[in-house]
């Protein structure tokens, strides 16, 4: 994935390189353009804004600071966002680039889509989050009163440049919950993923260097593997989804004060409980994969995570809700290998019982 060995993400509608790299290459990546609206927000602005404006300072280019939090991911700040792009600059000759974590991405891109019928748009994920997961693959969207992510768009970026260095600003937290998309592509898709995960978990978490960066790496092969064979979600993308059925039942019961992330570490644990209870895999590698996440202190019970005991019945409720819930569940057969299954909705609750 370096500057001049990228990894390259194929889908029917874009081919675009995935570079780790310092900021500071910006310049060499970017495709050539008039004018490049960037968008960041407020705490990557105020943590990072002396790199950034470095690596910008030869480019013709306005900055535009969005409030940071999944709250700006709204038709209000969409607008906004949209009108100060083309009011300072943007023309159909112009690239928009988006600094910053999966917040940012997903509505930079969104409205890169939107502006001029679609200009251009780059993604430098700053959160573990996005660097493994969020950047790439082409889902852009902001939330409505109809749910998260529920208005968007498929608008594959020119490319996407990871810097670790912005990761060693990021809160213990919030590496965890990126952590849990990385322990995703594991369980479903790669056993000796999975076995190095166990030995090297800790070292991500830490962001040793060499570690961090293979893990990305690899999360990043993943995800190009996935949305390379099915771009627009018909079939297998739908893997992407395992522990996120569960997991947005429990972002909802907290009202998302819960991290995205550490509701799908506890989803995965659900989604392996069900695949023992439906006979399809054993019951030890639940077991090994819970004392994994305990070993680098994910909540692994409702109760922890909430920090309340948790009402059962309204994580259902959400869970029935949710987009991509109807009936579907991602569960796994054997470390690495994930099929896609209806559950009765008497097994579900049984999985969030066992999990109080
Ligand atoms: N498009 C996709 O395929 C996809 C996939 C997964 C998640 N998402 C979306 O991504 C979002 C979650 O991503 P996220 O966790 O990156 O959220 P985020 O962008 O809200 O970032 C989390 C927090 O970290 C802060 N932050 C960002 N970079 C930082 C840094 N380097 N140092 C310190 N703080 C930093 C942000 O200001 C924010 O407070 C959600 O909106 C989710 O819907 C999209
Ligand atoms: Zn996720």
């Amino acid at each position: 994935m370096s500057l001049n060995n990228p990894l390259w993400c194929s889908t029917p509608s874009a081919h675009y390189p995935l570079y780790q790299a310092p900021l500071s290459v910006l310049p060499e990546i970017l495709p050539p353009a008039s004018h490049y609206a960037v968008v960041v927000d407020s705490t990557v602005w105020a943590l990072h804004q002396p790199r950034i404006t470095l690596a910008l300072s030869t480019l013709p280019h306005y900055v535009h600071v969005v409030p940071a939090g999944e709250h700006s991911k709204n038709f209000q700040t969409l607008e906004k966002l949209l009108t100060d792009m083309l009011k300072n600059g943007l023309t159909r000759k112009g690239c928009s680039l988006a600094i910053g974590g999966g917040m940012v991405g997903d509505l930079a891109g969104f409205a890169a889509s939107m502006a001029l019928r679609g200009v251009p748009f780059v993604q430098v994920p700053t959160t573990l989050l996005a660097q493994v997961d969020s950047s790439v693959g082409g889902k852009t969207a902001i939330n409505c009163g109809a749910g998260k992510n529920m208005v968007g768009a498929f608008y594959q970026p020119a490319a996407v440049l990871m810097d670790s260095a912005f990761l060693q600003t990021l809160p213990t937290p919030e590496r965890r919950a990126g952590y849990a998309e990385i322990l995703k592509y594991a369980l479903l898709g790669d056993a000796d993923f999975y076995n190095w995960l166990e030995i090297n978990g800790k070292a991500v978490l830490e962001l040793e260097e060499t570690a961090v960066r293979h893990a990305i790496k690899t999360s990043c092969q993943h995800k190009i593997r996935i949305v390379g064979e099915d771009e627009k979600e018909q079939g297998i993308r739908a893997l992407l989804n395992l522990g996120h059925t569960f997991g947005h039942g429990i972002e909802a019961e907290s009202n998302y004060q819960v991290l995205h992330g550490e509701a799908v570490a506890l989803g995965c644990l659900m989604a392996i409980k069900a695949s023992v209870l439906t006979g399809i895999c054993a019951q030890d590698v639940l077991e090994r994969v819970q004392k994994h996440q305990e070993s680098l202190g994910f909540s692994t019970t409702l109760s922890t995570l909430l920090g309340r005991t948790p009402n059962v019945q309204d994580i259902m409720a959400h869970m029935l809700m949710d987009k991509k819930g109807a009936g579907n569940f991602i569960l796994i057969k054997n470390l690495g290998t994930a099929v896609q299954q209806a559950l009765p909705d008497s097994m579900v609750l049984q999985v969030l019982e066992e999990f109080i």
